[in-house]
């Protein structure tokens, strides 16, 4: 590390800092190698480490200069021991004995593959991992293994779905929820969220908020979009999750990752005449691919939490909801803003940044 230069240790500059920065001077190695550990600890559910290695990635990332030796590496906040050891083998070999060791565990592998499948996540990868299953015929064929409606569309639609989406694609899936939503619900709103809000170029589903002024009407508004979908032929998967909003105590002591909201996981057909430039990962010949698209509908008085949980990203989700906690006393997640005894209300993300004390942050500068 070059002498000299002041090191963001207050954590208020440093979910600033590290989001704002748009030089990456993390050498690619060291940042693969993280990646790779923060993915491995994901899949066998070792919460911990993948912690840990995740903040000291988004750590990293955000430094303005390049990391040369190991001078000055104790003083970064998040840097654990494990993290300067991984820099010092990454310096020293130009590469990582332990990320090499994980990249050719057989375990590591499998893992990777199954949860690859829209509907299997790490609990269901490793007990088929655990019953001697590698591959995805192997899967198919054992007569024991029981899969659910999500899982069955998830390897049916496999090609297409792990194929990611481009913004073009994203663009053309805006254009017919939008649609869609005006048919059924001409005062309803929806707008984009998720990684694509974030300006992403590629994602692996297209996320979107609908939202009504009228109270209650909120948890109608899914069975009707996707009443809509299926009858103009685009609804391949459904899985709707009615809102549980009303059963759960406000304010609640145990603020959740997830949400209460209305929502549904769908598979819709995309067709390649409505992306622009043609769509080049619609497969010649069948005129349509597959894509993932989520939508939640919150009561439109919890709009602005929404859309701040469902920007994300998830690491910077993380980072917000602990600066929070740890430097305001705070309790935020998609719901809500409680401070001591009180929550503080948000009409927009601005209101909350506000109440944060923190500047507001464009969606784009949250992409750790
Ligand atoms: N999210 C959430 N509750 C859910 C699902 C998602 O709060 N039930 C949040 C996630 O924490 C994330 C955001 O919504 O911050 C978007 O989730 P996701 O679509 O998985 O990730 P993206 O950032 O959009 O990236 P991509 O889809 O391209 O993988
Ligand atoms: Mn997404
Ligand atoms: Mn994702
Ligand atoms: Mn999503």
């Amino acid at each position: 590390m070059k002498e000299g230069r002041p090191v963001a240790v207050e954590t208020r500059h440093l979910i600033q800092v590290r989001y704002s920065l748009s030089t990456i001077c993390l050498s690619s190695l060291l940042q693969d190698a993280l990646e790779v550990l923060v993915e491995y600890h994901e899949l066998t559910e070792i919460e911990g480490p993948r912690v840990a290695y995740s903040r000291a990635a988004s750590v990293l990332k955000s430094l303005p200069w390049t990391i040369e030796s190991m001078g000055g590496t104790e003083a970064l906040p998040c840097v654990g021991e494990k993290t300067r050891t991984l820099i010092q083998e990454i310096l020293q070999y130009g590469r990582s004995f332990e990320v090499e060791k994980i990249l050719a565990d057989e375990r590591y592998q499998t893992l990777k593959l199954f949860t690859s499948v829209f509907g299997v996540g790490p609990k269901t990868a490793d007990k088929w991992y655990r019953r001697g299953l590698r591959s995805f015929s192997q899967i198919l064929a054992d007569p024991d293994v029981q899969l659910n409606r999500m899982q069955q569309n998830g390897f049916l639609h496999y090609t297409d779905l792990s194929r990611g989406l481009s913004a073009a694609e994203a663009r053309a899936v805006e254009a017919v929820v939008g649609e869609t939503v005006r048919t059924v619900a001409p005062n309803a709103r929806v707008v984009l969220t998720g990684g694509f809000r974030r300006g992403k170029e590629f994602g692996h589903d297209v996320d979107f908020i609908v939202t009504t002024a009228e109270p209650g009407r909120e948890n109608s508004l899914l069975p009707l979009i996707m009443g809509r979908l299926e009858e103009q032929g685009l609804l391949l998967f459904q899985a709707h999750h009615p809102s549980t909003l009303a059963l759960k105590k406000i304010p609640c002591r145990r603020f959740e990752a997830m949400d209460y909201y209305s929502k549904c996981f769908l598979i819709l057909k995309l067709e390649g005449s409505r992306v622009q430039g043609g769509g080049q990962a619609v497969p010649a010949g069948r005129g349509w691919r597959a894509v993932r698209v989520d939508l939640v509908a919150p009561p439109i008085e919890r709009f602005a939490f929404t859309q701040l949980g469902w920007t994300g990203s998830k690491q910077f989700e993380r980072d917000l909801r602990r600066f929070a906690r740890v430097e305001r006393n705070m309790l935020l997640d998609n719901h809500a803003l409680f401070d001591k005894n009180q929550f503080l209300a948000a009409v927009t993300e601005k209101d909350i940044f506000a109440h944060l004390g923190l500047e507001y942050m464009e969606p784009w500068q949250r992409n750790a």
